[in-house]
C-alpha cells in the first residue's frame, strides 16, 4: 500500500489532502526524517506531526458508552463517534459497532473495522453471550425467568421466537439478562412482554470479556490480544 492510501484509509484526510500534508513535511519517520509519497516504512515507524499513527486494520476497540449517545454515524445528535478522534469516523474500511446499543443504554460496546470479526461476534452460533443489567419500573413478578428461557417468546411484530435467554434476579427491581442474540430493543421488549418496563439498561459483558472496571464512562481503548481471545469462550 502507498503512504497516501494508508493515511487516507486511516482518516487523516482525502487522498488530495494527504498528498498536500506529505508535501508539507507533516509525515516523518521515527527519527524525524520527512517521508515522501513513495516511502513506506513499517507502520510503527511512521509519525504524523510527530505522533504515532492510529492502529492499522484490523482494529477492535472497547468503549464505555454513556447515556444519550446513538450508535449511528448519521445521527444529528451526539454519537459514539464523538467520543473518538474525529478521523476514526473516516476510516476505510469503516469502524462499526459490534451490536448496537440504544441511545439510552449504557456500557460495554465493541467496535471494529473488520467485517468478518463483527459477524463472528454477533452471530448467535458464536456463543458470544451478551450480559445486561436492567433496572425495572415494577418489582419482578416471578414468571420472567421461565418466560425468557422458554424459547417460545415471540416479540411484538415478529414471527420468529427468541432464543432462550437467562434471567438472574439481583433485587426486587434489578435483574441480569444473558442473551445469545441482539434483536432491536430486545431486553426492553422482553420486559414489556412480561408486563414490566426497563428504566435503565447497561451491558456489562460480551462473551467471556467483562467491561474493565477502570474504563470510565465515555472512555475507550483498543482491545489487547488476550481480551479479544476472551470474547470467544
Ligand atoms: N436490548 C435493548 O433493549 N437495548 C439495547 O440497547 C440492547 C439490548
Amino acid at each position: 500500500m502507498k503512504l497516501v492510501k494508508l493515511l487516507a484509509n486511516l482518516g487523516y484526510g482525502s487522498r488530495k489532502e494527504v498528498q498536500r500534508l506529505i508535501r508539507s513535511g507533516a509525515v516523518t519517520d521515527a527519527g524525524g526524517n520527512v517521508l515522501g509519497e513513495n516511502d513506506l516504512p513499517p507502520h510503527a515507524q511512521i509519525r504524523f506531526r510527530g505522533e504515532e499513527l492510529d492502529p492499522p486494520f484490523p482494529l477492535i476497540i472497547m468503549l464505555n458508552k454513556p447515556d444519550g449517545y446513538t450508535c449511528s454515524s448519521e445521527d444529528p445528535g451526539s454519537t459514539i463517534y464523538d467520543l473518538l478522534p474525529e478521523r476514526y469516523a473516516h476510516r476505510n474500511p469503516g469502524l462499526n459497532p459490534i451490536g448496537r446499543l440504544d441511545k439510552d443504554t449504557t456500557g460495554f460496546l465493541l467496535m471494529t473495522d473488520d467485517g468478518k470479526l463483527l459477524h463472528q461476534i454477533i452471530h448467535p452460533k458464536s456463543n458470544c453471550l451478551k450480559v445486561y443489567q436492567a433496572t425495572l419500573d415494577r418489582p419482578l413478578a416471578g414468571h420472567e425467568g421461565e418466560l425468557f428461557a422458554s424459547g417460545t417468546l415471540v416479540l411484538n411484530s415478529e414471527s420468529r421466537p427468541l432464543l432462550p435467554a437467562a434471567l438472574e434476579v439481583l433485587g426486587e427491581k434489578e435483574a441480569r439478562i444473558t442473551l445469545h442474540e441482539g434483536r432491536y430493543h430486545q431486553v426492553r421488549r422482553m420486559f414489556a412482554a412480561a408486563g414490566n418496563h426497563v428504566l435503565s439498561l447497561k451491558r456489562i459483558s460480551i462473551g467471556g470479556l467483562q467491561m474493565p472496571a477502570d474504563l470510565g464512562e465515555g472512555e475507550w481503548r483498543p482491545l489487547t490480544r488476550e481480551e479479544l481471545a476472551r470474547v470467544f469462550p
